[in-house]
């Protein structure tokens, strides 16, 4: 049986350009290529979730236009359930102008169209879908609000959350004590704590303070070099797999889809965590957003070569 997971977020087209390195300011830059990819955060982990093998329903909005379309046309095929998805006459698809550097490292402009106008009768509408899912996936692309009451909605039903609060913003202690699985990176960790967090032993006390002020477990990813895992019954580092990386757009919502798929499969959290990562690192080995999310196989067989 496939597992049912929910995911409440963004659909965006990426334009992405790459470049030798990044632009300053007032200059003029010739990049090596332009690549319309599709993405979105929302978008992006419940791709990685229906290619790890999850039965998937996304609730999102588009805009009417034909970004929206291509990028609706994409998810469906690869399998996810769209019912939820709004197109919203009077607004644009979400896009992203990502600006990728020779060294493989990104910058991301986003104007959220549509996304911004996802509402709480968009989240009543999915309430069953969500009520009925093993785990329920929201990041922050679309408004708080929304997020917060499809959390509330899971929370009724005794659905796991997974949140993973990108693009940074705070968040009450409330809100985090909903919060079943809490999946940052350092800027995100650091915004959330208000440490710096620059290496594993920052990453630790922040993921700690984290739990303190609610979430169950805290999930903070360090790039290239691994991840810190904080959960009740104790805390570890887990390093990342060695690859060669071309781009990290989408590495993160690689792993957040991953990792649910592995959790709501019944993995234990250390199991789950080294999948979502290989997932992670096959993903920054690849150009792009859902062009570089890899499928289970390929995440499989490097887990087991590890
Ligand atoms: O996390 C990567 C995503 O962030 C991109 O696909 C882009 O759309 C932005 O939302």
């Amino acid at each position: 049986m496939k597992p049912q997971i929910a995911v409440v977020g963004s659909i965006n087209m990426d334009m992405v350009f790459k470049t030798p390195r990044m632009p300053t300011p007032g200059e003029t830059l010739m990049g090596h290529s332009f690549h319309q990819v599709h993405g979105g955060k929302g978008a992006n982990q419940a791709v990685a979730a229906a290619r790890m093998g999850a039965d998937v329903d996304f609730v999102a909005n588009v805009g009417d236009d034909l970004n929206g379309k291509s990028c609706l046309q994409a998810l469906a095929q690869d399998g996810i359930q769209l019912q939820h998805v709004r197109v919203v006459p009077e607004s644009a698809t979400g896009v992203a102008g990502i600006l990728l550097d020779d060294a493989g490292e990104n910058c991301i402009v986003l104007t959220n169209g549509a996304n911004a106008l996802m509402s709480l009768a968009d989240i009543d509408n999915a309430s069953n879908t969500i009520a009925k899912a093993k785990l329920l996936l929201c990041q922050l692309e679309t408004p708080l609000t929304t997020v917060l009451h499809a959390i509330d909605c899971a929370q009724r039903a005794k659905v796991k959350v997974v949140l993973n609060p990108a693009p940074a913003q705070s968040l009450s202690d409330a809100v985090l004590a909903q919060v079943d699985y809490l999946v940052v990176n350092e800027t995100e960790a650091a915004l959330l704590s208000g440490l710096p967090v620059t290496d594993v032993a920052s990453a630790e006390s922040a993921a700690a303070l984290l739990r303190e002020r609610g979430a169950r477990v805290v999930l903070l990813t360090l790039g290239a070099s691994g991840m810190w895992v904080a959960a009740p019954d104790g805390a570890y580092f887990l390093p990342a797999f060695k690859v060669e990386v071309v781009d990290t757009t989408a590495a993160g919502d690689t792993f957040v889809g991953s990792f649910a798929v592995a959790i709501a499969e019944g993995r234990d959290l250390r199991a789950a965590c080294m999948f979502a990562q290989s997932a992670a690192a096959l993903a920054v080995t690849q150009l792009g957003a859902q062009t570089s999310i890899p499928y289970r196989e390929a995440v499989e067989r490097q887990l087991q070569k590890q």
